[in-house]
């Protein structure tokens, strides 16, 4: 089983717009959990879900994994499963934060060792933080998700350092996302492509006016209009990822 944390220092980078159609993606080839760790639920949201219990109620109360994953959560792909966040997170925050220990999270993977899956996506609230650097020590590939702007070029640095720093030995993949035609996105795109030395960057993905618009259709945006660029783009990166194991 392969855990991948998709990550950013910095919100509405279209992290979980990317989670969630990348493990759709990914769905189509292996069994895949998608599995929501930020306490704002968005993907609870993007895929019009209630979300009582989820992700933080098996890591805290003990809640059993087998009735939140058991079965696949769209009727059209029998290898997606989706865990929500749930709700303990948001009653909690202190005690989310600071007891998100590489321990709790490993008797998580444990618990839904039985269920056999190929991977495990985790979509993440921004920042630095004791949650990501946990995640990041169970996860063998981190996907980083980066705008062409200046506040994340800026800021691309100083998570790198920190990266190194915790000595977090995952492989770092890069999506550049919201990508537009005009200079300054195609000149922040080529100095972030710079400073990761091209090193495995799956892909470089527009803005795309069809995202947005997806909201509320309750679906990935790959699965109900898979020739949007947007979708397009990501089906690529997909393959990339899939070619370089
Ligand atoms: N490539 C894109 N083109 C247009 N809108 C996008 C794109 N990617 C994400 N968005 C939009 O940006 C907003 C933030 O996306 P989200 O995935 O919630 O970001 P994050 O998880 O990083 O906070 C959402 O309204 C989403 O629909
Ligand atoms: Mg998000």
């Amino acid at each position: 089983m392969i855990n991948i944390t998709v990550g950013s220092f910095k919100g509405g980078v279209g992290k979980s717009t990317v989670a969630l159609n990348f493990a759709y993606e990914l769905s189509k080839y292996y069994k895949v959990l998608l599995v929501d760790t930020d306490p704002q639920n968005s993907l609870a949201f993007f895929l019009c879900q209630e979300f009582k219990k989820g992700f933080s109620e098996i890591l805290f109360e003990g809640e059993n994994s087998e009735g939140l994953v058991k079965t696949p959560f769209l009727k059209e792909n029998p290898n997606f499963y989706f865990l929500p966040t749930g709700v303990f997170c948001i009653k909690n925050p202190i005690l989310y934060e600071d007891g998100f220990t590489v321990d709790l999270v490993g008797k998580f993977l444990t618990n839904i060792s039985k269920f056999n899956f190929d991977f495990v996506v985790y979509d993440t609230p921004p920042r630095i933080s004791k949650h990501i650097e946990t995640l990041l020590n169970v996860s063998e590939d981190f996907l980083m998700v980066l705008n062409p702007d200046p506040a994340t070029y800026s800021s691309l640095k100083i998570f790198l350092q920190f990266i190194q720093k915790s000595g977090i030995k995952s492989e770092i993949y890069t999506i550049i996302n919201k990508t537009e035609p005009t200079l300054i996105s195609e000149d922040f795109t080529r100095l972030i492509v710079a400073e990761l030395n091209k090193k495995n960057i799956l892909g470089i993905l527009p803005t795309d006016k069809q995202v947005s618009e997806s909201q509320g259709k309750c679906k990935p945006i790959i699965m109900y209009n898979p020739e949007a660029p947007f979708s397009i783009f990501l089906k690529k990166a997909v393959l990339s990822y899939i070619n370089s194991k």
